[in-house]
């Protein structure tokens, strides 16, 4: 049996950031995670970071590899009836930008800060159930080397992700979940070529949509819109750089050279929303508690907000000052998610294909595409959310 206060569950960005930002408040806890390190720290998710996750990783010491290895970016490229336009998110928010560096990356650096500290992760450790969420002694059982054992805390941080248990111990019909499925897939490379553009290039296209972004000024990261449930073994690479050289070119002449393909997969278009994000001792956090579809780049930094959250909730119990911000929680994590569902899905819905026969839609996309840039005051909206909403002040209500 393990004793800790807090016992977090998942060693994904959501519950390493929770793990390191709880030890710098003198705050114990335990990790677990039922993948190994190495497969954690190759798993190649999203890369874009929001201004005020930068700020947090930097004021808090987990910030300094990003600093030097991150691309700090001012503005991302809309691409539209084969003509480009430049969204200068700078400029039109007053001076926030964005960070791409990999979600792997930031992984690493949260781990060995982990490590660094002394503090216990259980890799290949699989929770398997959770008890007395109701009770003031919540544990969450796991095995080790075969035999039944259990973590026993004060609170559990559900951090595992959308297929984990945390969301499923929470006792049916004391929750509600949203759910959105969208009519596509995004196709994913990872490619050993440098990017052709400086910036985020999110193209609308008759065939789909495509985007263009990078892990490094070596490495190219490339998606394209696919049908749901579509076989990897159909897109041989060339078919795959086909595809975006088709989608990507514009009337100016812009080609996308190929390059070699290092890993490609392919990932659902979904939203999940549950509410609350509360039982009893157990808090869910990031991805257990809500997807978004990739287009707004929001999940990796909601998963941030949400253990920021926590963090301070948990801080303010242990010094004696009271339950109030653990019970404003979900409340306060839900606003800024609703807020990230709607610009998500409003992302999504600008430049995708849904149906491949509804013209009308495909037209009323490139008017919405021609209004974003011709308006200031539609641009101004569009590199608010991007570069993400301030991590204080979603406290009170609508
Ligand atoms: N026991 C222990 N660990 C588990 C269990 C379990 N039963 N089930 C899942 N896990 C682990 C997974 O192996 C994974 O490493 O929980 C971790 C969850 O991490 P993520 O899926 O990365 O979720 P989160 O930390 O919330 O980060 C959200 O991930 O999917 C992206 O775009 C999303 O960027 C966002 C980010
Ligand atoms: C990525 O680089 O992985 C990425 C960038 C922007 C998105 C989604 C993913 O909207």
């Amino acid at each position: 049996m393990i004793r800790t206060q807090v016992g977090i569950i998942g060693a994904g960005p959501a519950g390493l950031l929770l793990a390191h930002l709880l030890h710098r408040e003198g705050i114990d806890s335990v990790v677990i995670e039922a993948r190994s390190r190495r497969h954690v720290e190759e798993r190649v998710r999203a890369g874009v970071l929001e201004q005020g996750t930068v700020d947090l990783l930097n004021s808090t010491g987990a910030g300094e590899r990003m600093r030097r290895q991150g691309l700090v970016h001012h503005g991302i490229e809309l691409r539209f009836a084969g003509r480009r336009h430049r969204v200068d998110l700078f400029e039109l928010t007053g001076g926030r930008a964005i960070t791409v560096y990999g979600q792997h990356e930031l992984v690493k650096d949260l781990i060995a800060l982990r490590m660094a500290s002394g503090g216990p992760i259980l890799f290949e450790t699989a929770a398997v159930g959770l008890d007395g969420l109701d009770g003031d002694r919540p544990l969450i059982r796991f095995e080790n080397r075969g035999e039944p054992d259990e973590i026993v805390c004060d609170f559990i941080a559900g951090c595992d992700g959308f297929r984990g248990v945390s969301r499923a111990a929470i006792p049916a019909g004391t929750v509600r979940h949203f759910r959105k499925t969208y009519p596509f897939a995004w196709l994913g490379i990872l490619a050993a070529t440098p990017p052709a553009s400086d910036e985020l290039v999110y193209a609308h296209h008759e065939r789909g949509f495509a985007l263009l972004s990078m892990r490094s000024p070596e490495i190219s990261r490339l998606y394209l819109q696919c049908r749901p449930g579509e076989d990897l073994a159909a897109w041989p690479d060339e078919r795959i750089w086909n595809e975006l050289r088709t989608r990507l070119e514009t009337r100016d002449g812009f080609r996308l050279e190929s390059g070699p393909v290092l890993q490609k997969s392919i990932a659902a278009v979904r939203s999940h929303v549950t509410e609350p994000m509360r039982h009893g001792r157990l808090f869910l956090a990031g991805d257990a508690a809500h997807i978004v579809p990739p287009t707004g780049a929001k999940g990796l930094n909601l998963a941030a907000a949400d253990v920021w959250l926590l963090s301070r909730a948990l801080t303010r119990h242990y010094r004696g000052g009271g339950a109030d911000l653990l019970d404003s929680y979900s409340d306060t994590c839900l606003r800024r998610v609703w807020r990230a569902q709607h610009f998500s899905w409003w992302m999504t819905s600008m430049l995708h294909r849904f149906d491949p026969a509804d013209d009308f839609e495909f037209r009323r996309q490139l008017g919405e595409l021609d209004n974003l840039a011709s308006s200031r005051a539609a641009s101004v909206n569009l590199a608010e959310n991007y570069t993400g909403l301030p991590l204080d002040g979603m406290e009170s209500p609508i």
